[in-house]
């Protein structure tokens, strides 16, 4: 790895021109001071000072085989050669490739795709198909959910990001169930004696509202948590959206390309979605693609009705080729494998930390993704920090301990009060070791602050 600084500009002139110039995403704009990263390898990345990160959250947890895998590199430079662009109305060899690629790996019958440059994109794409297709208009979506930050994916995200956008800056028609979160149940549930009533208040609703075109659902939420629902939801979700003629989307963004040690999430309770959408590990982030991919029926539906929906860098063959190298690659170091007994061994040492850390209320996962919650009493469950806090840039005790943990080396992603662990599939007992140990060791500040 290299770490030289830019030729041109200081390391300093780096992130105070990134600062002053460019907007920091999802914060408030004063105080930002961003870290000037000059590489990244491996499980690794590295500042401008030539200091080293272990990547334990794969960046927004999209850097699934670690970064600079030469297989993308290479197919991302040969491509550029070959044909870097041309326009989505014209047949090519990546495309055709990577569509063949993707019916063997996505749930079956999932035989039809688009695509798009990010997970938000996708997700705008399988609203409209919905509506088009059913010529309905509702979408039920979850509060603990992140889809997307353009109007569509916003007004159908349930975290505090969607805020802002209340009500002008969103499409109309999104509604919210609650989530699943069996830790703490938003409608005062336990499992299994709940009968998944959060499901079956999906159906009440759909029944109530009438006009319903699609439930979109993070299989397994993401940012918000970890969120792993019990095996019986998605199986009944199904039926339920098949007793009304609604559309069932799962929201892979993050939750695909071996994460959970299955290709997609859904795997895990094989249930087949109408509609697909996945963006990040699909090129291992090396290029931004998002694909939504849907069902047989949808498809016929388009046979005769104009698809209303496009993109100048819709099918970009410059972002198709990587995706190609990247199946391969997953399906070359069997990943899913990795992830599953890999994850096993992540989870094993986290689990391991809640008896020691008087902060932490939940430690959950599947797979290679991981969270562990943080409460200021373990009795009652109430998190550090709201989203009230974070909106108003208030000091977060878990930004608090990522911080100290960078001090050490240690990237962690953190939202609210928990942390999302989600390293590169590819990473190594030692580095799980090494990262684990950060964490317990900067808990101590969340343990500091616990309720008497
Ligand atoms: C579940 C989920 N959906 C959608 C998105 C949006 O993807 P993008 O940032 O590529 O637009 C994200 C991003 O984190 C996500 O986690």
């Amino acid at each position: 790895m290299t770490s030289s600084t830019s030729e041109k500009l200081s390391s300093a002139q780096v992130s105070e021109l990134t600062a002053h110039l460019t907007y920091g995403t999802w914060r408030r704009q004063k105080g930002w001071s961003p870290l000037h990263i000059v590489d990244a390898e491996g499980c690794y990345f590295v500042d401008a000072a030539g200091k080293k990160y272990l990547d334990f959250s794969a960046q927004l947890m999209c850097v699934t085989l670690g970064h600079k895998n030469r297989a993308v590199i290479e197919a991302i430079q040969q491509q550029a050669e070959r044909l870097a662009f041309i326009g989505p109305g014209y047949a090519t060899q990546v495309r055709a490739e990577l569509a063949e690629l993707l019916t063997e790996v996505l749930p079956k019958g999932l035989t039809k795709y688009f695509f798009a440059t990010s997970g938000t994109e996708a997700n705008e794409a399988a609203f409209k198909i919905a509506r088009m297709y059913t010529g309905k208009t509702k979408i039920i979506s979850r509060y603990r959910s992140y889809h997307g930050s353009t109007m569509g994916s916003i007004a159908a995200t349930g975290d505090p990001r969607r805020w802002a956008m209340e009500p002008a800056g969103k499409i109309p028609g999104v509604i919210f169930a609650p989530e699943v979160n069996c830790y703490k149940c938003p409608i005062g549930h336990t499992y299994p004696g709940c009968n998944i009533a959060c499901a079956e208040y999906v159906e009440h609703m759909i029944a109530n509202e009438s006009d319903v075109a699609a439930v979109i659902v993070e299989p397994v939420v993401g940012t918000n948590g970890v969120l792993i629902p019990p095996k019986e939801y998605m199986p009944r979700l199904r039926q339920i959206c098949d007793a009304h003629g609604v559309l069932l989307i799962a929201d892979e963004v993050m939750s695909g390309w071996c994460r959970t040690g299955k290709w997609f999430a859904m795997d895990n309770w094989n249930v087949v979605p109408d509609i697909l959408t996945t963006a990040k590990g699909i090129t291992n982030a090396a290029i931004p693609l998002g694909l939504c991919a849907t069902n047989e029926k949808i498809a016929a539906h388009f046979e005769d009705h104009f698809f209303s929906h496009g993109h100048t860098y819709e099918a970009h063959p410059l972002t198709l080729a990587p995706a190609i190298a990247s199946i391969n690659e997953m399906k070359r170091l069997k990943l899913n494998e990795r992830a599953t007994e890999m994850g096993a061994y992540l989870g094993e040492k986290l689990m391991a930390l809640k008896p020691r850390h008087r902060s932490i209320g939940d430690v959950r996962g599947i797979g290679m993704f991981w969270a562990v919650d943080l409460v200021k009493n373990q009795q009652k469950k109430n998190p550090f920090n709201t989203g009230e806090e974070k909106l108003a840039g208030k000091p977060l005790v878990v930004d608090r301990i990522a911080a100290k943990m960078m001090g050490n080396g240690v990237f962690i992603q953190a939202w609210m009060s928990h942390f999302v662990i989600a390293p590169p599939l590819i990473i190594s007992k030692d580095e799980i070791d090494r990262g684990v140990a950060a964490l317990d060791e900067a808990l101590a500040l969340a343990d500091a602050e616990v309720e008497a």
